[in-house]
């Protein structure tokens, strides 16, 4: 799929590695940017068409498939990341808010969206992953558990969409320097990197890109003796 001319819809757009996408699709050609956000006043990205849209609200993914459908290319960009494993007495309302952000409201907007690219020769969607897809810690296992989830939508939907000709493109990727990260002392990818990596994958026709060499690091390690997730994470 080529930006070029595109109308993208991107969620979480105001800021972070969401904004860096609409710079991006701007530079690239893009006929349209919807920049979603849940404030749309937050969005300041001169050329972009900053709408509302709450990914954990279905009233408005439904009103956004209605009111937009020109989109040819749906970034589901929005996420949140909470610090914390699986035992404390907060981890179960952690892992709802993350799969009500990370999983269904990616997972709404898909189904929302699936006519609409249906209608323009299939588009495309690119789903925002993460190396925490594959590999668990107590730092980030609620969030990584998410990407999980979300690892096997994409996969899923890749194949219901096949017939529609809808590209699915996986971006994995580790630490990029966002607010999501602020605080943790790691090496950390630049934004605007990021997305240039993944909408030339994009432009490609893939259907996976892992946009860091410690997200290939771990991709090569799920088949290793013993399996990178078999050994003791520190995140
Ligand atoms: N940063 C990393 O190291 C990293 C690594 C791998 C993957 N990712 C993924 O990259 C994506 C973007 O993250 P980021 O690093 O740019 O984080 P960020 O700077 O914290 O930005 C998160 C974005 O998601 C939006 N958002 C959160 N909940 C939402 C909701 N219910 N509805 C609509 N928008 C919502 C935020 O909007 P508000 O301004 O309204 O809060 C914000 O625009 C996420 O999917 C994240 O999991 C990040």
């Amino acid at each position: 799929m080529k930006l070029a001319n595109a109308t993208v819809l991107i969620t979480g757009a105001n800021r972070g590695l969401g904004l860096a996408f609409a710079r991006e699709a701007l530079a690239r050609g893009a006929r349209k940017v919807y920049a979603a956000a849940r404030d749309p006043s937050s969005v300041t990205l001169p050329g972009v068409v900053p709408i509302r849209l709450d990914v954990t609200k279905p009233d408005d993914i439904a009103a956004a498939a209605r009111d937009y459908p020109d989109v040819t290319l749906l970034i589901n960009n929005a996420g949140i990341a909470e610090l914390g494993g699986f035992l404390s007495d907060t981890s179960v309302q952690s892992a709802q808010r993350h799969f009500d952000t990370n999983v269904v409201g990616p997972m709404r907007l898909t189904q929302a969206f699936a006519p609409v690219l249906a209608a323009h020769d299939g588009g495309a969607i690119l789903n925002v992953l993460s190396v925490a897809s594959w590999i668990n810690g107590p730092m980030l296992g609620v969030y990584g558990m998410s990407k999980s989830a979300a690892w096997a939508m994409t996969n899923g939907t890749r194949i219901e969409l096949h017939d529609q000709h809808t590209q699915v493109l996986a971006l994995h990727v580790g630490f990029i320097d966002t607010d999501l990260t602020r605080g943790l002392d790691v090496p950390k990818l630049a934004p605007d990197d990021v997305v240039r990596t993944a909408l030339d994958a994009l432009e490609a026709g893939a259907s996976e890109v892992l946009a860091d060499e410690l997200t290939r690091r771990v991709h090569a390690g799920l088949s290793a003796q013993p399996a990178v997730y078999l050994q003791a994470q520190d995140r």
